[in-house]
């Protein structure tokens, strides 16, 4: 069996900044409010007429990733494309991908795990590494959260939290026999609790005949839901959760991680959770502060600034760790 290691990572993020004043101009919301409740000072909105969309980051991401790995397009066997947000209903994004990198007919799959998307993703790579089936993997995160969101006080307590970007990496078999690389990935899912944060519609149980109705506008399945609190007290369990079933499948505490990367889903989730495995401000990376929450996109993003800051270095025990909508949370154990 082979193990699987990343040999290049890349992110993109709009240029569009948009502050909390900004979104107060919006609605009625505060710098204040959201800061406390989030950590989020800022967020990047893809502009109307800037070329973006879920795809076209994606691409920008991984084209450096591919660059980092000292690869070409033609050496990339799979795309695996992880998003809340595609361009189309259908086909997903990963075809797109694919075309717009005038890479080969391989194949392109898109995985729906929302906020966990990545690590999911990350996961199925590593087994078709691990076969032999594949040598060099794509795997991208990307979202256009900026696309569906109520701008309007009636959305403000989901609005506030969302951003746009997108992050990749490259999924390389490791050709060295040198305990390096993804030592193993956990992935769990609870769909009791899929309509606590969700998105209904259009989908084939909201479709366009409703949509066109006048009176459907009121009943807004068509912006994201959030049960904000609830969602919280899952997160803050299940990050732990899996974060420990990682570390016990290796036979490894807490104080092996040398980094830990949490999906961003909010500052005060991530603090809850460093305090519960006691772990200093340099093994936690956020940027939630700068980025807000951009789902599939947070954890190949604030990996790669991590590794581009010099904050993961070979040898390291890197921890990522998503929980979100599905609910679906997972971990991956790396040995960098
Ligand atoms: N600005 C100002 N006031 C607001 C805003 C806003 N943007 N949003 C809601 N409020 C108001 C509410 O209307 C409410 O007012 P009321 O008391 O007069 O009724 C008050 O603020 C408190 O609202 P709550 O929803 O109870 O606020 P809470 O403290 O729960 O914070 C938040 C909301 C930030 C969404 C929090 O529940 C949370 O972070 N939950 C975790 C969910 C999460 O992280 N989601 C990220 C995506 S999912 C994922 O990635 C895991």
């Amino acid at each position: 069996m082979y193990t699987s290691k990343i040999s290049g990572l890349g992110k993109y993020v709009p240029e569009n900044v948009i502050t909390n004043d900004d979104l107060s101009k919006l609605m009625d919301t505060n710098d204040a409010w959201i800061q406390e409740r989030t950590g989020i000072k800022e967020r990047r909105h893809i502009k109307k007429g800037d070329g973006n969309s879920t795809s076209v980051m994606g691409v920008k991401a991984a084209k450096i990733a591919i660059e980092r790995a000292s690869l070409a397009n033609d050496d990339i066997d799979l795309i695996i494309f992880a998003t809340l947000s595609p361009d189309m209903y259908f086909p997903g994004g990963g075809v797109r991908i694919q075309d717009m990198m005038n890479m080969k007919t391989i194949p392109a799959l898109d995985v729906r795990n929302q906020c966990s998307g990545f690590v999911y993703a990350l996961s199925v790579g590593d087994q078709f590494i691990k076969t032999g089936m594949y040598k060099h993997i794509l795997i991208i995160g990307s979202e256009n959260h900026s696309g569906g969101l109520d701008m309007s006080t009636r959305g403000r307590s989901v609005s506030v939290i969302f951003g746009d970007g997108a992050g990749a990496v490259v999924l390389s078999r490791n050709e060295e026999e040198d305990g390096r690389g993804v030592l193993s990935t956990h992935l769990h899912s609870e769909g009791a609790h899929a309509k606590e944060l969700s998105l209904e519609g259009p989908s084939t149980e909201h479709w366009v005949p409703e949509i066109i109705e006048e009176n459907a506008k009121d009943n807004i399945p068509y912006y994201p839901y959030m049960n904000g609190q609830f969602v919280f007290k899952n997160a803050v369990v299940r990050f732990s959760e899996v974060i420990n079933e990682g570390l016990e499948a290796n036979k490894l505490t807490a104080s092996d991680i040398d980094m830990l990367i949490p999906h961003q889903a909010n500052l005060r989730i991530s603090q809850f959770v460093q305090k519960q495995f006691r772990l200093s401000d340099d093994k936690v990376y956020n940027n939630i502060q700068r980025y807000g929450n951009t789902t599939a996109a947070s954890i190949p993003i604030a990996l790669t600034e991590a590794w581009e800051e010099g904050k993961i270095k070979e040898g390291d025990l890197v921890v990522l760790a998503a929980f979100g909508s599905g609910f679906t949370w997972g971990s991956a154990i790396i040995k960098w």
